[in-house]
């Protein structure tokens, strides 16, 4: 096996080369069916592989042929004894890993800031979550990860847990020292799961934060669409055989997917694999020195601060990923979703996200120094504009929500009796429905936790300044849904 070859991308070329007859789904055809307008933006060669699991071309579900051999490659690449593909994106290879090693009753130790898809998975299986409280960043208003002595602390308490999720790095490119965590975690007998939906590409320089599959984890999700250079939506799930079956994870994998897996993104993940694999390196070395000098530019406009590696130095801030430009406009009197408005109206230019104190901008091998030129430029503009507030206003003090207690796990309150109440009356009653911004997706609430005043001042403040709180059935969030409380019949 060469890792330059590409055997699901140059099985379908062969396969459309042929040009068969098709009497199969899609009903469009190869583009035939379709709306015009949409055929001829999309064009022939893309629509020519929009095919389904027939014979030659291998099924997701069982593969044997082009996707086997493509898993196979993928495996070699990202260190890994397995690896399985994911058309529903890290989201449903998060909830793979997870259903994978925890069933109902069973406890999973988790950082308290994941991604909405873990605690999805914990409701569908049923376990009961145990808290870590990431490190919070009060200067910056984000939290990184979580500590090896955290993690060591969780399981003295609980050594009977099914295994430890991680998030590395986190959004922000923020790495905890993962290797410490896993040898934590393996000296107790417990997996541990990944979320790497930030770090498809860090296996693949060695000055960036180590992979999952360097540090010795058992399983990591992956969002190569992320920032590997595959399609959206497509996802690798890693395995490392020990403590955790292949075999399992990929049963679970299995039930959680469409039988309709799209070929083109699959397709994408295999010729991604071959451009990491071959060519990583270089150009995720061209991205790390274009992002260091737009950070020492950035860092050169007044009011305006990009973190850079000052932030490392405890065990939760490890290592870090410098293609991620978090950047802070506290300074400036303005929130974070004000400058990506303003950089949207004024310069068309799109950051990944905002919050409350700062917007965060990802440099990859798809930029230049004319994008990079334009959004400098911009930033000097918005320093300027807005200096005259800076000078004035102090400091705004960060606000971040503390962890809300527990009451009940997340499925059974899901699934509890429950009543609408209205937001403001809500403090003290138990949540039955999730509540984040997104992005990034992580929750303010999840189902079971007790409602407190100051998690719903952190909900109206990100609603005021205009950030997207998702979640509740009321998306007004005039009300919350609650789990009823039972009054004694007088
Ligand atoms: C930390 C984290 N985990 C998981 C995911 C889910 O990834 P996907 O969008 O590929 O389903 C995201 C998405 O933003 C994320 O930020």
């Amino acid at each position: 096996m060469s890792q330059f070859e590409t055997p699901l991308f140059t099985g379908l070329l062969e396969h459309m080369k042929k040009h068969p007859i098709q009497f199969h789904i899609p009903g469009h055809k190869k583009g035939a069916g379709m709306d015009p307008e949409f055929r001829d933006f999309i064009g022939e060669n893309a629509l020519s592989i929009d095919l389904i699991n027939i014979g030659p071309l291998d099924d997701l579900h069982h593969p044997k042929g082009i996707i086997k051999r493509a898993q196979e490659l993928a495996a070699e690449a990202f260190g890994a004894d397995y690896t399985f593909f994911s058309v529903q994106g890290t989201s449903g290879a998060i909830m793979a890993m997870v259903m994978s090693v925890a069933g109902p009753g069973d406890k999973i130790i988790v950082p308290r800031n994941v991604h909405k898809s873990v605690m999805s998975a914990i409701v569908f299986s049923g376990a009961t979550p145990i808290f870590i409280h990431p490190e919070i960043d009060k200067e910056l208003g984000i939290s990184h990860g979580i500590t090896p002595e955290s993690v060591e602390k969780a399981l003295k308490q609980h050594p009977d847990a099914k295994g430890v999720l991680v998030i590395n790095p986190t959004y922000f490119g923020i790495a905890g020292d993962l290797k410490k965590i896993v040898e934590i975690s393996h000296s107790y007998h417990v997996p541990v799961l990944v979320d790497e939906a930030h770090g498809a590409h860090i296996h693949f320089h060695e000055d960036l934060p180590l992979s999952a599959m360097q540090a010795g984890a058992d399983m990591s999700a992956t969002s190569v669409h992320k920032l590997g250079g595959s399609l959206t939506q497509s996802s690798i799930l890693n395995v490392r055989e020990g403590l955790v079956s292949a075999k399992h994870v990929q049963a679970i994998l299995s039930m959680l997917m469409t039988t309709s897996t799209s070929y083109l993104l699959l397709a994408s993940l295999d010729v991604a694999r071959k451009r990491l694999a071959t060519q990583g390196r270089e150009l995720i070395e061209k991205a790390i020195q274009l992002a260091e000098k737009t950070r020492r530019q950035i860092n050169e406009i007044p009011y305006l601060y990009c973190v850079g590696k000052e932030i490392l130095g405890t065990e939760a801030t490890y290592h870090y990923d410098p293609t991620k430009l978090i950047i802070s406009v506290k300074e400036l009197g303005l929130t974070g979703y004000d400058v990506e408005k303003w950089l949207r109206e004024m310069y068309n230019i799109e950051v990944e996200l905002s919050d409350l104190y700062n917007i965060l901008c990802i440099i990859t091998p798809g930029d230049t120094e004319r994008e990079t030129d334009a959004l400098v430029h911009a930033l000097r503009h918005l320093s300027e504009q807005f200096r005259h507030q800076a000078a004035r206003g102090a400091k705004p003090k960060v606000l971040l929500p503390d962890i809300p207690a527990l009451a009940l796990t997340p499925r059974d309150a899901f699934y509890a009796e429950t009543e609408v109440v209205p937001f403001e009356k809500s403090v003290g009653r138990i949540i039955a429905e999730f509540i984040m911004v997104y992005p990034p997706g992580i929750p303010i609430f999840i189902p079971g936790e007790i409602i407190t005043q100051e998690n719903l001042n952190y909900i109206k403040k990100n609603l005021e300044v205009g950030l997207p709180v998702q979640g509740p059935e009321d998306d007004t969030l005039q009300t919350l849904r609650v789990i009823k409380e039972h009054k004694p019949i007088r």
